[in-house]
């Protein structure tokens, strides 16, 4: 393997040369030429030569048990426990926690007996054990590995066999077959696939932590997508407390699950219930505050949406939205202006969701419409109504998703009332006492409103 070349490849057309150029000579992109190792393409990939063609009917399947953490969100969001020989990919900022939440995993892991090696290219073993002291892990069988090199990765796991493997980062590990630096997207390419056959080979699952990084010398967790089983993206702001595991990707289980930790001083710990927590600071009586039962994934989440609304003295008013697309905010002002005769073109807009969460689904279009007209009207809303519904062009409310699961979200909290779209009444009945309020369009929102 030692003496086989390597070529920069463009990622676009395919071109090929020797030497790196910042832009390809052959189609002009620029920065799409990879490092890429030549070899015969058999040496990778894990599926066996000369499998005959067979029947979907004629395929056994024998089914692996998924092993379970013990984490009820981490098990559910790979879709009911871990399956052997998966590779996982966890994403996320720096600083995130993405080793806080690992660690746990492996330690959860290790107590049902499975021994496991957590990789470090990042970290000492000191550093690590620091962490493990400050989160009150025991575990028996964790190994501890401080490592860059694949090869000497491959040769230390001959002799150990973990069970589990933790690469923590893949941008740190690279392989002496390729001579660009670690964190390239060549060696980034390169590690993932070689981990991904001995997973394969072995059964043994292996997650990989990632940082998402702008584009640059550091490859980010972009390009290892299409190789990985299921991809997990921790997210939240830095400055709460609250983390959102998403699965982005899984091929043993459905995606758009997310899972809500809450990173405490003793480490990461799961929240079972986060509507409550979302709407635990909210405050009661103020104008410009709107409850939105949104769904993440198949789970439904009740959160807060706020606005403030306010004459501006700038020529070119400001919109900011955090956790919603701002994109969205000029076309709904837009919407009110035309449809409701409530011009803000001169007023300042800010849009948040309180607690650094993220919202991007249509059906939040009501509520936020409903926390502006609040606010520039400056009269709040009635503290037990909760709001849902798409927002069209003709100031028309459209029907969203799955309304029984939200509409009982909304009752277990203790809301009473819910405004909607008309089509939604019509919909299923549903049984939780909620008072229904239909609206057709935006124009008839301000009867109901207040
Ligand atoms: P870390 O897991 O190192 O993040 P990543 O691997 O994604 O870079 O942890 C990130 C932050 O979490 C760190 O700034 C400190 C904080 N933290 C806690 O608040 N409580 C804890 O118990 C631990 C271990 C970390
Ligand atoms: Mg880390």
């Amino acid at each position: 393997m030692k003496n086989s070349r390597t070529l920069y490849v463009c990622q676009s057309c395919g071109y090929q040369t020797p030497k790196w150029l910042g832009r390809c000579s052959d189609c002009g992109q620029w920065n799409s030429l990879v490092e890429e190792r030549t070899e015969s393409p058999s040496q990778h990939g894990f599926v066996p030569a000369g499998c005959p063609p067979q029947t979907i009917a004629a395929i056994s399947l024998d089914p692996q048990p998924r092993l379970k953490t013990g984490i009820l969100e981490f098990d559910r969001i790979l879709g009911g426990g871990l399956v052997p020989g998966s590779l996982v990919l966890i994403g996320g900022d720096p600083g995130i926690g993405k080793s806080t939440l690992v660690l746990q995993v492996a330690s959860r892991l290790c107590r049902s007996g499975l021994k496991s090696l957590y990789v470090s290219g990042e970290e000492s073993p000191q550093q690590i054990k620091l962490r493990a002291e400050r989160i009150s892990i025991h575990a028996g069988e964790l190994f501890v590995l401080a490592a860059t090199c694949i090869e000497d990765l491959f040769d230390r796991m001959e002799t150990l066999q973990p069970r589990l493997l933790i690469v923590d980062s893949i941008q740190t590990i690279y392989t002496n077959t390729l001579p660009s630096a670690p964190g390239s997207v060549g060696q980034v390419r390169e590690v993932s696939a070689r981990l991904l056959t001995w997973a394969k080979r072995t059964s043994v699952p292996v997650f990989l932590v990632g940082h998402v990084t702008k584009e640059g010398a550091i490859a980010g967790p972009k390009v290892l997508e299409h190789i990985v089983d299921t991809v997990l993206y921790f997210e939240g702001e830095r400055s709460h407390a609250f983390r959102i595991l998403r699965a982005v990707k899984n091929r043993y289980g459905s995606t758009n699950e997310i899972g809500v930790f809450e990173m405490k001083d003793t480490g990461l710990e799961e929240v079972g219930n986060p509507s409550r927590i979302f709407l635990e600071e909210r405050p009661e009586g103020a104008s410009g505050s709107v409850v939105l039962p949104c769904l993440e994934g198949t789970r439904p989440l009740l959160v807060e949406i706020q606005a403030l609304v306010g004459p501006s003295p700038l020529g070119m008013p400001r919109r900011t939205a955090i956790g919603v697309d701002h994109h969205r905010i000029s076309l709904l002002v837009a919407v009110l202006g035309k449809r409701m005769g409530l011009e803000m073109g001169d007023q300042d807009i800010f849009v948040n969701v309180a607690g650094g969460l993220k919202v991007d689904e249509p059906g939040a279009d009501l509520a936020i419409v409903s926390a502006m007209v609040s606010s520039f009207l400056d009269r709040a809303v009635d503290k037990d109504l909760v709001v849902f519904g798409e927002v069209g062009l003709a100031g028309e409310i459209r029907a969203v998703s799955q309304p029984e699961v939200r509409i009982k979200e909304a009752a277990k909290l203790g809301f009473r009332r819910c405004l909607l779209s008309r089509s939604n009444v019509s919909g299923p009945a549903t049984s939780s006492g909620m008072e229904l309020v239909g609206v057709e369009s935006v124009k008839g929102l301000l009867d109901v409103l207040f």
